[in-house]
């Protein structure tokens, strides 16, 4: 039997080239050696979006837009809706008793997004179990592996400390999972900013036109160091060259080498280097793109694959909550 994957995202954007380095690409490649549940987390969107529902209802659609684009195949990969699943929430609820209100305050990607979104004095209850919630989300179906972008990876340890917990007093259900990262776990924004991120808005996206990746390349932070083109030049953490060595291929291998080379010795303008770099970034967005115009023209084929998704989302979550609750000794009348 396959292993079994589970992730997802929250639809409260489009998805950006840091969601396709830090989890995406993994997802792609994964999909035939595992069994892949991938889940848009609208319930989990809520918790810091509820006076905002239809932010979240358009962006189901988008998100759904970009797993495809970029080639998570619907006949491999089990795209559903996680409020659909009313087993996540019965899971959530049994998971509540399994940990502290200490534990999740000091949850350090909830205590971030606490502080950002100024939370700190009034966080919503919500909120703050959203990581309870999480840990529903990735047991539902008994996944063995998580592929997120690195900030997810406190959300990973605190399902495992749940599972551990409930395999400890209930006896062995659940599998423990593991997260993993992809190959630059947090991509730098075009501001040079350590994330890449849509409220920061220094976000490219996979959604983005030919025209708007061109606007924002030349727009790029680079080296402040450098004031001319022949004045020797930083590659190191340069988001230019942090976005070549992510998004070339092995065909461009060579000629990043040398124009690495030549900006480390003031033998190279930005322009140069940033008109190479919206060449190789629509290299890698046009199939993405021409998938996603073939999704596009089809609504009712993507409505499809998020219903069927669903339903058998839903029956595996069915089937692991008959084993969560027999072996908590609420089974009646079976
Ligand atoms: N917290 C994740 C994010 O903000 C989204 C998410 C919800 C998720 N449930 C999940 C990720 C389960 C992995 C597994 O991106």
């Amino acid at each position: 039997m396959k292993k079994r994957i589970l992730t997802g995202d929250r639809p409260t954007g489009k998805l950006h080239l840091g969601h396709f380095v830090g989890s995406l690409a993994n997802r792609v490649k994964l999909q035939d050696e595992y069994e892949q549940f991938v889940m848009i987390a609208d319930v989990q969107a809520l918790t810091d979006n509820f006076e905002n529902p239809q932010k979240v209802r358009d962006n189901i659609n988008e998100v759904a837009l970009d797993y495809l684009s970029v080639g998570i195949d619907p006949k491999k990969t089990t795209i559903f809706i996680q409020s659909m699943i009313p087993q996540i929430a019965e899971l959530t609820i049994f998971y509540m008793n399994l940990v502290t209100v200490a534990r999740l305050q000091r949850n350090p990607t909830v205590k971030d997004e606490m502080k950002q979104k100024g939370m700190e004095e009034n966080v919503p209850l919500g909120f703050l179990a959203y990581p309870v919630s999480q840990a529903a989300d990735i047991t539902c179906v008994n996944a063995d592996l998580v592929p997120v972008g690195e900030d997810q990876l406190p959300m990973i340890e605190q399902t495992r400390e749940i599972v551990r917990r409930f395999n400890t007093l209930y006896g062995n259900v659940l599998h423990e999972p593991k997260g993993l990262v992809g190959s630059s776990p947090r991509l730098v924004g075009t501001d040079g900013n350590n994330k890449m991120s849509k409220s920061l808005n220094n976000a490219i996206f996979l959604s983005d036109s030919a025209d708007e990746v061109e606007k924002k390349v030349m727009s790029m932070y680079t080296d402040p160091t450098r004031l001319k083109a022949t004045d020797p030049g930083h590659v190191e953490g340069n988001p230019v060259f942090v976005y070549l060595d992510a998004f070339g291929t092995d065909k461009d291998k060579d000629q990043i080498t040398s124009l690495k080379e030549r900006y480390r010795t003031g033998q190279v303008g930005d322009v140069e280097v940033k008109k190479y770099l919206v060449q190789i970034l629509n290299n890698f967005l046009d199939p993405i793109r021409k998938r996603r115009s073939e999704y596009e023209k089809n609504p009712e084929l993507v409505e499809k694959i998020l219903k069927e998704g669903t339903e058998k989302a839903r029956a595996e979550a069915q089937q692991t909550l008959a084993k969560i609750k027999k072996a908590m000794k609420i089974d009646y009348f079976s």
